[in-house]
């Protein structure tokens, strides 16, 4: 009885969907994707000033209401604080995107561990413990939608440099696959989007915008359009889902083709993708 009011009353609510690295790229391109479809949003990254004005953009085009929530989920205890933080704005979570990213260039011995260490904090156990901590409620009111954002990084092997990037974004993508199949059943819907180059402040952040600029345009999508075909892709619940036919194309050839070849490719190719010069 007291299962059937709360689903009734959170039904009455519009959906809220919690976005994480909201403030540029995929991220900000997604929220928009939500906000088109009827959703309130729950914004959060470090920058709090794009956020903002993100916020003034999806409130006039769509009339959705965005919760704002800085934070580095670098930190220990981010995702805990970042909930407590949104439970005095809403009473319900039924959407996460945990998409907040960055990639680290170099060999693995030119980094430092604490830099490792960060680097996965945020991309791996941010996701993991952000999914944990709100699905006991969408299970409860047999209704989610979450997207890992991954890579097609995670489908082909590893390159020289960016030595952990490529093996998280492996992990994104089995988790979303078990993760998909254990919550078919409490109505919730989840879907690894794996996007090749994408234009966004990435290859800025972490310095090789020189290095890719030299790939051919047939190679990069837009935010936008990453973002609409994950959008769709996780609507018909989509297990793994890699937007662009060159992208698939790829990640077919490399499940193809002998392995010693494709690291091998890997390896002449990869070392191209390294910091700019100053
Ligand atoms: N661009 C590509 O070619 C590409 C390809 C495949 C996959 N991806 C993946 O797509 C996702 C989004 O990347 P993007 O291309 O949209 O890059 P982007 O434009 O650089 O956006 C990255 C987002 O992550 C946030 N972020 C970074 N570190 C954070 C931290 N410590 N705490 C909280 N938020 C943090 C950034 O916000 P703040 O700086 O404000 O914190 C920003 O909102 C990433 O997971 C990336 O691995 C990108």
């Amino acid at each position: 009885m007291v299962k059937k009011k709360q689903k009734k009353s959170a039904a009455k609510q519009k959906p809220v969907c919690l976005i994480t690295g909201a403030s540029a790229g995929i991220g900000a391109a997604l929220a928009r994707e939500f906000a088109a479809a009827g959703w309130d949003l729950a914004l959060t990254a470090r920058r709090e000033e794009p956020m903002v004005a993100l916020a003034k953009d999806l409130k006039e085009e769509f009339g959705a209401t965005s919760y704002i929530i800085p934070a580095d989920l670098a930190k220990v205890g981010a995702c805990a604080d970042i909930l407590e933080r949104l439970s005095k704005k809403t009473t319900h979570i039924d959407g996460l995107v945990n998409n907040a990213g960055y990639g680290l260039t170099g060999d693995f011995t030119e980094n430092e561990w604490s830099a490792h260490k960060d680097f996965l904090t945020l991309m791996l156990e941010a996701p993991c413990e952000m999914t944990r901590l709100v699905l006991g409620g969408m299970v409860e009111r047999g209704f989610g939608r979450i997207i890992n954002v991954a890579s097609l990084a995670g489908h082909i092997p590893g390159s020289r440099g960016h030595t952990l990037y490529g093996a998280t974004k492996s992990f994104l993508i089995k988790f979303s696959q078990s993760l998909n199949l254990e919550m078919q059943e409490h109505g919730i819907k989840v879907s690894a989007l794996c996007p090749g180059f994408t234009y966004s402040e990435f290859h800025d952040v972490n310095e090789t915008r020189g290095a890719v600029d030299k790939l051919p345009d047939w190679m990069w999508m837009s935010a936008e359009e990453v973002a609409e075909s994950g959008f769709i892709a996780l609507s018909r619940n989509r297990a793994v889902h890699i937007p662009g036919a060159p992208n698939r194309i790829i990640a077919v050839l490399a499940r193809l083709i002998p392995e010693s070849w494709a690291l091998k490719l890997m390896g002449r190719n990869s070392a191209r993708f390294r910091k700019d010069k100053k």
